[in-house]
């Protein structure tokens, strides 16, 4: 007999993180859908960073990033990685850790194509992490990637989605006097869900 009630209602967890992420579409002043994600380098030293949470799949989630970063060498070495998102004015947090794979495919062309030109110039232009002797040398090299690609930029190949599957999602809300409610969703053997009550 379960008391997951209310918002923590239902029998798929994707479709439960759906629903709080429209929540705080409606509440959050800027970038509701802003995650932190958590990685690990060759070393074991932790990592993290926020990128935007673009897709609620059936059974995964995806963002999307340069191919040469910091971030997206750790996550093809480890294959793995976590993140959080926490929502300050519904007082929610959910929590994701799964295995990563690259989505290079017609969906991040396509991902790709909703974002404006200046997006997708800003994307040729930047060679995210690595070192920029000035402003002006990343600007410089807006106007040489605008005068190459002109008005419809294809995806760079060094530019696009991850997928991460879970093996875990725990959806958190804030409770009176720090009695908070957690419920943890694992995935099993077999491939289901089972979820349970943590104790806050
Ligand atoms: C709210 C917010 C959203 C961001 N979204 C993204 C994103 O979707 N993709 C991305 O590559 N970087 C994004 N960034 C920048 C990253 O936090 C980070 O600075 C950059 O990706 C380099 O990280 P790395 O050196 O660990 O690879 C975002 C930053 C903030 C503050």
């Amino acid at each position: 007999m379960s008391d997951r009630t209310g918002i923590f209602a239902g029998d798929d967890p994707f479709a439960l993180a759906r629903d709080w992420l429209a929540e705080a579409e409606a509440r959050e002043v800027n970038d509701p859908n802003a995650i932190a994600l958590a990685t690990v380098d060759e070393g074991g030293m932790p990592n993290v960073r926020m990128v935007l949470l673009k897709e609620i799949e059936a059974d995964a989630f995806v963002f999307y990033t340069n191919y040469s970063s910091a971030k997206a060498a750790e996550l093809e070495q480890a294959g793995k990685a976590a993140f959080v998102a926490h929502w300050k004015s519904l007082r929610r947090q959910i929590r994701v850790r799964g295995t990563v794979e690259r989505e290079e495919g017609p969906q991040a062309d396509a991902y790709f194509a909703s974002r404006s030109l200046k997006s997708r110039l800003g994307a040729w232009a930047s060679h995210q992490s690595q070192p920029l002797a000035s402003r002006a040398s990343l600007m410089a090299e807006v106007a040489r990637v605008t005068a190459k690609h002109g008005t419809n930029p294809p995806r760079p190949p060094f530019w696009g989605g991850f997928r991460l599957r879970p093996t875990e999602i725990e959806f958190w809300a804030d409770g009176a006097f720090r009695l908070h409610d957690r419920f943890q969703w694992r995935k099993t053997a077999q491939g289901s869900w089972e979820v349970r009550r943590l104790s806050p």
